[in-house]
C-alpha cells in the first residue's frame, strides 16, 4: 500500500511531460466586473485526450469542465452558471484560462486548473484574493419640514475600510454645490459651501458601518432639490441621487394657521379683542394698523436664545425683510413691500446693548412697515435662527381696533 502510493507520486511528479503556468500572483477583480484565470500548457496539448477541470479548492465546486472534446456545462455547479468561459481558440493554442464574469463576493477564493492527458496531467492553482467594490445605495427621496432636521440615507459597501476612503463628498446637484466633503477619515469643514456650513453633518459613530447619512439642520425651503453623495478610491467611484421634497411649513403650523382664521372671524364677528398663543417663543402683541401711518411688529430678542445669526420676516412665504449673513435684504422691487419695510433697530449692533432703552422690547430684529395700506392686513411670520437653535414662532394676535385690524402671525 505505502509503496503504491509511493509509486504513484512517484509517477504524479515525474511524469510531468507538460508544464502548466498560471499567474504569477494573486488576482484582484471589479464586484460585477470580469477576472481571467491564467492557466496554459507550453506546448499544445492534442484535444482527443484533453480534460481541462477547473476547481475551487474549498467547496471542491466544478466551476468548469472541457472532457471528450467539449465542454460540460451540465456538470458546472450553480454558483458559476453563465458565468465561466474558456477562450475561444485557446484549446488549440494550450490556453485553458478561465474567464469569470459578473463577478460576486463569494468569488474570492482559491481556484484549481487541473489538466489531464491519457497519460499525464498537471494542475495549478490561481487565487482571487480581492473583490474591489465601491457601491453607493440611497434611499432615494426624503423629506422635511422647514426648520426641520432631515437625515438623507446613503451607504458606502467596499473593500476599502470607510476611513481610508479618498473621499465622499455630499452635493446639491442643480449649482452643484458642495454640502459636505469627508476626506481620509476627516469631514473637511471649509470645502462646504457657506449656505450648508454648520448645518451639514455626518453621523460619526456610523462612519465605521459605511453609513455617510447626511445630517442637515434647519431645513429651508430653498434646501429643495437633489443631492448627491459619491465616493471615491482610486480608480472606482460610485454615487447615488437623494430628493429631498416637501419642505412646507410643519402640520402645527398649518393648523396654527387655520385656528388664526378661525379667531380671526370670531374676533371680528364678536368685536370682542382676544389674543391666541399657540406655538411661541415670543410674547403675543397687538399690532392694530392704520392706513397711511406706521407700524413695528416686535421681536423680543432676551426670548431668544444665543446669538441671532438671521432673521426673516415673510407674508404669504414671500420674504419682505431679512438679515441673514450679515447682511439686510429687503423686499424685491416686485413685492407691493417694496421700500417699505426695515429693521427697527440696527441690525448690525451688538447684542447686549441695551442702553438704548426701548421699553416696549422693540429689538433690532423688530419689522417696521411704513405706509400702511389695507393690503397688508394679514400674517406675517418671522423665522429666527440663532446660533442655539432655530424657532419658528407662531403667535397670533387679533385685536378690535377703531378703523380696521391688522392680525399677524408672527
Ligand atoms: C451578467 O451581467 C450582465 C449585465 O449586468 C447581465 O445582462 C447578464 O445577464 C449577467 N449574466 C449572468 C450569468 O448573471
Ligand atoms: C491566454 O489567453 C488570454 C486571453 O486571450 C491571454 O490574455 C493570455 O495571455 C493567454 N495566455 C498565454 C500563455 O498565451
Ligand atoms: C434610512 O435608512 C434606515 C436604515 O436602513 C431606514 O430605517 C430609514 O427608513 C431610512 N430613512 C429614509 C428617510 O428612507
Ligand atoms: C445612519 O445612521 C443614522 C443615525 O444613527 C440613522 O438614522 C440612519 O438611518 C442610518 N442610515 C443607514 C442607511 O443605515
Ligand atoms: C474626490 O476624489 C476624486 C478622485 O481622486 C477627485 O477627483 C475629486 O476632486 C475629490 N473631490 C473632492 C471634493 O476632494
Amino acid at each position: 500500500m505505502a509503496l503504491e502510493s509511493l509509486l504513484m507520486v512517484w509517477i504524479l511528479t515525474s511524469s510531468e511531460a507538460f508544464l502548466l503556468r498560471g499567474p504569477a500572483g494573486p488576482l484582484i477583480a471589479q464586484l460585477g466586473g470580469s477576472v481571467l484565470l491564467p492557466c496554459s500548457a507550453e506546448t499544445p496539448l492534442p484535444l482527443e485526450e484533453l480534460e481541462v477541470e477547473w476547481r475551487r479548492t474549498d467547496s471542491e465546486a466544478l466551476v468548469h469542465l472541457f472532457q471528450e472534446g467539449e465542454v460540460r456545462p451540465e456538470s458546472q455547479s450553480y454558483d458559476y452558471s453563465g458565468r465561466a468561459h474558456f477562450l475561444t481558440e485557446g484549446f488549440v493554442a494550450g490556453n485553458y484560462s478561465l474567464q469569470l464574469t459578473n463577478v460576486t463576493r463569494a468569488d474570492g477564493g482559491v481556484y484549481t486548473c487541473k489538466v489531464f492527458t491519457n497519460l499525464d496531467s498537471n494542475e495549478i492553482t490561481a487565487e482571487i484574493k480581492d473583490i474591489e467594490r465601491l457601491v453607493v445605495t440611497g434611499t432615494g427621496v426624503a423629506s422635511a419640514y422647514v426648520g426641520d432636521e432631515v437625515t438623507l440615507n446613503c451607504s458606502v459597501d467596499s473593500h476599502i475600510p470607510p476611513g481610508e476612503l479618498e473621499n465622499v463628498t455630499w452635493k446639491k446637484k442643480d449649482q452643484e454645490m458642495l454640502v459636505l466633503v469627508f476626506r481620509y477619515d476627516q469631514i473637511v469643514p471649509v470645502s462646504a459651501h457657506e449656505l450648508y456650513r454648520d448645518r451639514a453633518d455626518l453621523f460619526t459613530a456610523e462612519i465605521p458601518k459605511g453609513n455617510f447619512s447626511l445630517r442637515l439642520k434647519h431645513v429651508r425651503p430653498e434646501d429643495k432639490g437633489e443631492y448627491v453623495c459619491e465616493a471615491h478610491s482610486g480608480h472606482l467611484s460610485a454615487n447615488t441621487i437623494i430628493a429631498l421634497q416637501g419642505l412646507g411649513p410643519p402640520p402645527v403650523q398649518i393648523l396654527a394657521l387655520v385656528l388664526c382664521v378661525i379667531a380671526l372671524l370670531l374676533a371680528l364677528g364678536l368685536g370682542v379683542p382676544s389674543c391666541i398663543h399657540l406655538v411661541s417663543n415670543v410674547m403675543p402683541r397687538r399690532y392694530p394698523g392704520y392706513v397711511g401711518e406706521e407700524v413695528v411688529l416686535s421681536l423680543d430678542k432676551e426670548d431668544l436664545p444665543g446669538t441671532i445669526v438671521s432673521v426673516t420676516w415673510k407674508k404669504k412665504g414671500q420674504v419682505i425683510l431679512a438679515f441673514q449673513d450679515g447682511k439686510v435684504l429687503l423686499a424685491s422691487p416686485e413685492s407691493s413691500y417694496h421700500g417699505r419695510t426695515e429693521f427697527a433697530g440696527n441690525p448690525d449692533e451688538d447684542e447686549d446693548e441695551d442702553e438704548d432703552g426701548d421699553e416696549d422690547g422693540d429689538g433690532h430684529f423688530s419689522l417696521r412697515l411704513k405706509n400702511v395700506e389695507t393690503e397688508d392686513e394679514g400674517e406675517y411670520i418671522c423665522e429666527v435662527h440663532t446660533s442655539e437653535r432655530s424657532e419658528r414662532s407662531v403667535a397670533l394676535q387679533v385685536c378690535k381696533c377703531p378703523r380696521y385690524a391688522l392680525t399677524f402671525l408672527q
